[in-house]
């Protein structure tokens, strides 16, 4: 009757947390003894029926979901170009509680999908979202978060294309039996409700839960379920490189009736008192696809160190072995879904299963058994009615409270303000600091070139002195070639007759000069261009003097990563100012929206008890309102009433953005999360 782990003999003072399970240990609780009586489940199967019909979808709730599913759709398959939005999970096979989560897959190949969940996570939170998570630890990563209006959870994840059928699969289930349906909402109500239904905690999560409870039912003698897996290779996807056989039985190639007809509260207590008595894990591995329960050996998943057994006993063990309560993924059967359990899960899990079984076998409600145990992290129910809370107060305290709430904004605003422009100061200081680093940059590379530029200047000189002290300048060896040229070559008659001797020696002086001619061009250029290098040389050194100059002068300013710095810390301020004016901004639409119609309401009661009513509206003083709220001077509650009759506080911004209309156009985001549902969702996106 125990489980594998409870027969080890341990410390009791280390499991102290879990009643049920330490007194089993220690004797004071002995399944053997407890049994169940058909009087005792008979309330049973009323009050579950009861409540499954309480889980239906309402149309508002369905309408809210859709709306939801509608407008995340479309800002996402905007954003990632290319990509398509599937919904699947709970809601899609029929197995949903009433505040079950939206669970939506994102097929997308642009990015990797960490980097688009970042992405995602990013817009949700700059949207106002509550409890944006990111798991990106998860075998599927994905965001969580919380829908600030209605509340209801949505999990995102990306190209998880085999959940979409797993989701199929669990449908098939759901509909092949009507007891399927309440029976399995039954356990996951249980375990959400008692604190053992989260992946993220160390408990299983839903979905294994939903497999238990169907395993549970093929496995009975006489067996409520079928395995609908055909597990024959005629029908597979590739996923990620991975064949996947997802081929089912159609309904009619099933063939299968069950002869069980126990109703659903005997098949819930029949559930538990299993679980209790004979614990599935000890040798067994839960197996949907199977169609029954595994044995560990057949699956070939024999538990791994640390057992449960090892970790209770010594704190320094913080992970489980593999394979501690295992639960096959249909279609993934490499897949072990107890991976993720602790070993305070594990006793969680196990405690809470006797409690149960314990309070059947005691006659006990419903309602008791599946009690919420940490309403810290048990999800709320979707708030359907916006108005809810504002329906029995008085009218006068909500428009008091709108008093309050317009003054906060107006503070908010304010911070907003001041922080944001401290911000751009901050932002261009650091831009014109960084004029530093470029100078910095421009002086080495000036410097850099200063000395091999000498060198050159240094054998240009002395290429061109040596020239210089051999020879004799340019203009002179010109005249001379001309000069014994002429000689040489002018007619006999018109000069003096040249000797022989003399004219040999003419000749060698003409070719020698000829030889001077050419040294004398080369010292020239050598010249030329050592003039040309000193000059760069000089322009250099004044460049490298004015860029130190600027230099000390940028950095008697600061650094400019110290101005980064300011910008980032400021950022931070601005975030949660930001999301507090929104959040202020949805508070006030909320709160106008339901006084406009109670006014709306009032004026037509008056109308039918006291005949016409004064249509025209005083312009004059609804203008001297308005004008109160943008400048921020107090005002009274029939203030209040005047710009509650004429459009509210978004009518004001209404006005003050058609003053800035044509200077300053609004750019629409298309990335804004918010569904737009009617004006209040409009109003609190005119930021
Ligand atoms: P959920 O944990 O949201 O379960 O996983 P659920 O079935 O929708 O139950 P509730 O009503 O929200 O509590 C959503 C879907 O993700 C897939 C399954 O298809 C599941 O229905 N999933 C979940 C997996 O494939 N593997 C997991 O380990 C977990
Ligand atoms: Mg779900």
């Amino acid at each position: 009757m125990l489980a594998d782990f409870e027969r080890i003999d341990f410390d009791i003072g280390k499991i102290e947390s879990w009643p049920f399970v330490t007194a089993l240990k220690v004797g004071s609780l002995d399944l053997s003894k407890i049994s169940l009586v058909v009087e005792n489940t008979n309330h049973l199967d009323t009050e579950i029926k009861k409540f499954a019909s309480s889980q239906k979808t309402s149309d508002n709730l369905m309408k809210r979901r859709n709306g939801i599913t509608k407008h995340l759709t479309k800002v996402l398959t905007n954003k990632f170009r290319g990509s398509t939005v599937t919904t699947f999970g709970s809601f899609e096979s029929g197995l949903s509680l009433i505040n079950g989560d939206i669970d939506l897959c994102l097929q997308f190949n642009g990015e990797k999908p960490k980097k688009v969940l970042k992405k995602i996570a990013r817009m949700l939170n700059e949207d106002g979202m509550d409890n944006v998570t990111l798991i990106t630890t998860a075998k599927v990563p994905i965001v969580k978060f919380i829908d600030s209006q209605s509340k209801i959870p949505v999990d995102i994840s990306i190209n998880n294309s085999l959940a979409v059928h797993n989701t199929e699969l669990l449908r098939r289930y759901s509909a092949l039996d009507s007891r399927v349906k309440p029976f399995i909402i039954s356990i996951k109500y249980w375990a959400r409700n008692r604190g053992i239904s989260d992946a993220a905690m160390g408990t299983f999560s839903s979905y294994a839960w939903t497999l238990i409870a169907i395993n549970y039912l093929q496995s009975l003698e006489q067996e409520v379920l079928p395995n609908l897996l055909k597990k024959d290779d005629s029908d597979t996807v590739d996923i990620d490189g991975t064949n996947y056989d997802i081929g089912m039985f159609l309904d009619e190639e099933l063939h299968f009736t069950t002869l069980n007809k126990s109703n659903i509260g005997e098949l819930v207590s029949g559930f538990f008192e299993v679980l209790a008595k004979d614990w599935p894990w000890n040798n067994g591995v839960i197996s949907v696809g199977s169609g029954k329960i595994l044995t560990r050996k057949e699956k070939n998943w024999v538990a791994t160190k640390p057992y449960v057994s090892d970790a209770i006993q010594d704190p320094e063990i913080k992970r489980l072995g593999k394979f501690a309560l295992p639960v096959e993924d249909p279609f993934d059967n490499k897949h072990d879904l107890s991976r993720v359990l602790d070993v305070e899960g594990v006793f969680e899990i196990r405690d809470e299963v006797i409690r149960a079984y314990q309070l059947i076998s005691k006659n006990t409600n419903w309602s008791i058994i599946t009690e919420i145990k940490y309403p810290e992290i048990t999800p709320n129910k979707p708030k359907l009615d916006l108005f809810e809370d504002l329906r029995n107060q008085n009218d006068d305290k909500t428009k008091h409270d709108l008093k309050i709430l317009y003054e906060q904004l107006k503070q908010v605003e304010k911070s907003v303000l001041v922080r944001e422009s401290e911000r751009n100061d901050a932002i261009k200081m650091s831009k014109a600091l960084r004029r530093n680093a470029e100078l910095a940059k421009e002086q080495s590379g000036l410097s850099s070139e200063l000395r091999p530029r000498r060198s050159k200047i240094d054998e240009l000189q002395s290429k061109r002195d040596s020239s210089n002290n051999h020879y004799i300048p340019v203009h002179f060896i010109e005249e001379e070639l001309s000069r014994v040229y002429s000689i040489l070559t002018t007619e006999n008659t018109n000069r003096v007759e040249l000797s022989l001797e003399k004219e040999k020696q003419m000749f060698s002086w003409f070719f020698e000069l000829q030889s001077m001619y050419e040294h004398s061009k080369l010292a020239r250029k050598y010249h030329r261009e050592f003039l040309k290098l000193l000059e760069q040389q000089q322009h250099s050194i004044e460049h490298i003097k004015d860029i130190r100059q600027e230099m000390i002068e940028i950095q008697s300013f600061g650094k400019f990563t110290d101005f980064d710095d300011l910008a980032m810390k400021l950022l931070k301020e601005l975030n949660p100012l930001k999301r507090e004016r929104r959040n202020l901004r949805r508070e006030i639409g909320r709160l106008e929206a339901w006084l406009r119609k109670q006014t709306h309401f009032n004026n037509n009661k008056h109308s039918r008890n006291k005949g016409k009513r004064k249509k025209s509206v005083d312009n004059v003083k609804v203008n001297a309102v308005k004008s109160k709220v943008v400048s921020g001077d107090s005002f009274s509650l029939q203030d209040l009433e005047v710009l509650l009759k004429n459009g509210g506080l978004s009518s004001v911004n209404k006005t003050k953005a058609t003053h800035r209309k044509g200077k300053n156009k609004h750019k629409k985001n298309n990335h804004s999360v918010t569904p737009q549902r009617g004006k209040r969702g409009k109003s609190s996106k005119n930021q």
